[in-house]
This record gives structure tokens, C-alpha cells and sequence, in this order.
């Protein structure tokens, strides 16, 4: 049985002509699952885990842990958030400033009938779990550093060992380093206490990390939900493979029943479906620059012709290529081996295999190529 259900939520704020947040969202949570919800600024993934939390009341829909009803529009069910046996971990740690570490972990445990001893026995053994010995505990957050604070909230979250476990961007208050410790940590802590957990991020390779499945969403509705290399592999729409890291590479159209590109030479298959114009995108890290005419010319690849290296920048272990086409900015990361410079002609050669088409709608257009893959 699943420990999350949900049918149909939707959630407008406003009244007259309101934001519609969220739209028809659905999913599944089986027990001890971790399900990460991905997505642009603004797509309705904090408003989503929200109404779950009981933080928001939804405008329609129903919501059912295990099986129980916690919420249901029409019939006017909608249980208090401190009925909703749940634990909640935030980006900005959400502590009692005036309690320790160790209180501020025992809180929710004093609201049941606990006694003081296994009081001490459970806080004790969580802040083991997440890595927090006693000097730590006895100090308040404001003595905390933020990697610190957060391992206070996540035992706090977890010590009552809560039905759901659910997180808002619970990392991206800290530096780059922290958060990928503190992301493996997430996950073996999951591995080790088979929480059912509920996951909010915009980072996808935190979403990758942490999810044993993804929901990927857009527009307040979700798009796609799926195991992270489903999403990667077969991602579902145009947005969804800019939001896996693939980059548009070209147009392709069909006259008299033949393909072609509109800036690169189309040799792959042909897509099976009724559009006439396709967007092809590939993985950015497998799209290979080279100087214009030392392309790959076997059969097995695309190539697009003619670009400019317009801006060359660096990330660290990798660069970052900006190549102009026509008009058309291309963004690729590659490895520091090679060496390009603006004015640089340059071809693009991508593998058939390492590319997916997508009808073309307007709704994409060259600047949507730009999108970050948040
Ligand atoms: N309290 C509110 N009042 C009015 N509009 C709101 C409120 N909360 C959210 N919204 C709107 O609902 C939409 C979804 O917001 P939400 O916070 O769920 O996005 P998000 O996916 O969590 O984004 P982010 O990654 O920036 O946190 C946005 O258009 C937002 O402006
Ligand atoms: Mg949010």
C-alpha cells in the first residue's frame, strides 16, 4: 500500500483571477520511498509539499496518508498539520533560537506521552545517526554553523520517527562542498531508517542523488515521473530534456517527405510522428566541438556547421562554450582539454544515440535555449 496518495490537487492563490500554483497533481509515494520533486522557480513544487504539510489548504483534491483521508475538498476533510504525523526540514532550518541543539531535537517528542528517559534514549540515538555529538547539542543555532543547524533539523525532523518525512530545498542555504556531503548523508539516512520521504528541489543533480524516483514538474502540473535514469534517458518533453542537460542542436523538417536540417546535415532516423518540423536535442556533455571541417563525418552522427565561438568560460574542472549559430546561442560544457577562443569557426558533431526529437512548438524558441538545466 502507499503511505502518499494523491488525486487531483489543485491550489489557486488569490481569488478573483488568482495564480493558479498547482494544477491536476497526482502521484503515488510507496512506503520507505523518497520521491523528489524537480522543477523551475515557481513551478509549484514548494506550494505542492505544502499542501501535503497542511500548510496550505488545497482548493481542490484529495490527500491520503497510508489509509487515512488527511484532506479531501469535497468532503471537507482537512486534518491540522500537528495531527498529520509528519517531519518537516527547511531551506532556512526553521530552530527554536532560544533552545539547545538537544531540545530543539526532543521537541516534538514532548508532545507525546514520552517518558523523559526514552526521551533522552531517542534524542541521543538520532543525534548519533546524523552526526552530532553532545558539545553541539548543548549549544543554541545561533552558535551553529549552517551544516550544523541543518543536522539539528533533520534529526528533529526524523526523531519522532514520523509516517512522512518531507524536505524544502533543505540544501541550499549551504556552500557546494556541504551540500554534497550533506546530500549522501540524506541518502544513507534514508537507507538506514526507511522513512517515507518527500524531496523539493531545483538542483537536479541533487534530484538525481536523492530520488529513488522523480517528478519532474513544470507549470504547476507534473510532467514526467519516473526512476532518475528514466528521466535522463527518455525524458518526455522538450523542457524536460533541457532540465536533464540536453541542448538543442538543430531544426528538422520534412518536405515531400523527406528530412532535412535547417542548420546541420540530418542523417539520423526520422521521428515516427505527424509534426513536420522537430527539434533535435542532445547531452550537452557528449556534443563534441571541433574546428570548422575536422568534423566526424561516419554516418552515425549529426553535424551542424557554420558556428562562431561567441564566449568562452570556466567551471572549475570543465568550460563552458558559448557557439553562436546564425543567431542561435548554443550553451556546452566541456572538458578542459581543448582549447577554443571567441571568433573560433567551429562544427558540432553529437551521436544519433546521444539525441532525442521533439515536435517543435512555439512555445520554444532560441531563448528557451538558454535555460540552465535547474
Ligand atoms: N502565498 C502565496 N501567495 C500568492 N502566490 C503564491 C504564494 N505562494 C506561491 N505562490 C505562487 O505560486 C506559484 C508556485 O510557487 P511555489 O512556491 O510553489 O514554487 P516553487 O516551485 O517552490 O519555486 P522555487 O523553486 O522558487 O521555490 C508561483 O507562481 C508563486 O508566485
Ligand atoms: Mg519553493
Amino acid at each position: 500500500m502507499s503511505d502518499l496518495k494523491v488525486k487531483d490537487l489543485r491550489k489557486v492563490f488569490g481569488r478573483r483571477a488568482g495564480v493558479v500554483a498547482i494544477d491536476d497533481v497526482s502521484l503515488e509515494v510507496p512506503q520507505a520511498e523518497m520521491l523528489v520533486l524537480v522543477g523551475p522557480s515557481g513551478c509549484g513544487k514548494s506550494t505542492t509539499l505544502r499542501c501535503l504539510a497542511g500548510l496550505e489548504n488545497p482548493n481542490a483534491g484529495v490527500i491520503e496518508f497510508g489509509d487515512q483521508t488527511i484532506f479531501d475538498a469535497q468532503r471537507k476533510i482537512a486534518v491540522p498539520i500537528h495531527r498529520r504525523d509528519i517531519g518537516l526540514v527547511f531551506q532556512n532550518y526553521a530552530l527554536w533560537p532560544h533552545l539547545s541543539g538537544w531540545n530543539n531535537i526532543a521537541f516534538p517528542l514532548k508532545s507525546r506521552w514520552i517518558s523523559r528517559a526514552e526521551r533522552r534514549r531517542r534524542v541521543g540515538a538520532i543525534a548519533e545517526v546524523v552526526d552530532l555529538d553532545r558539545a553541539l547539542l548543548d549549544k543554541r543555532p545561533g552558535q551553529l554553523s549552517g551544516g550544523q543547524q541543518q543536522r539539528v533539523a533533520l534529526a528533529r525532523a526524523l526523531v519522532a520517527e514520523p509516517k512522512i518525512v518531507m524536505f524544502d530545498e533543505p540544501l541550499s542555504n549551504l556552500d557546494a562542498a556541504l551540500r554534497e556531503q550533506l546530500r549522501s548523508e540524506i541518502r544513507r539516512l534514508h537507507e538506514e531508517i526507511r522513512f517515507t520521504g518527500v524531496y523539493v528541489t531545483h538542483d537536479l543533480a541533487e534530484a538525481m542523488a536523492v530520488g529513488d524516483r522523480v517528478a519532474a514538474m513544470t507549470d504547476g502540473a507534473i510532467v514526467q515521473l519516473g526512476r532518475p535514469d528514466e528521466l535522463f534517458t527518455t525524458p518526455a518533453t522538450s523542457r524536460i530534456a533541457r532540465m536533464m542537460g540536453y541542448r538543442r542542436v538543430c531544426v528538422i523538417t520534412r518536405e515531400d517527405g523527406r528530412w532535412s536540417g535547417t542548420d546541420c546535415d540530418f542523417s539520423g532516423p526520422a521521428p515516427d510522428g505527424p509534426a513536420t518540423a522537430y527539434e533535435l536535442l542532445a547531452r550537452h556533455d557528449r556534443i563534441t566541438v571541433a574546428r570548422a571541417g575536422a568534423a566526424d563525418s561516419s554516418d552515425h552522427v549529426h553535424r551542424v556547421r557554420g558556428g562562431v565561438v561567441a564566449g568562452v568560460g570556466y567551471l572549475g574542472s570543465e568550460q563552458e562554450l558559448n557557439v553562436d549559430f546564425k543567431g542561435r546561442d548554443v550553451r556546452l560544457v566541456l572538458p578542459l582539454d581543448r582549447t577554443f577562443a571567441p571568433g573560433d569557426r567551429v562544427d558540432l558533431t553529437v551521436r544519433v544515440t546521444d539525441t532525442r526529437t521533439f515536435p517543435l512548438t512555439e512555445r520554444i524558441d532560441a531563448s528557451t535555449d538558454q535555460e540552465t538545466n535547474t
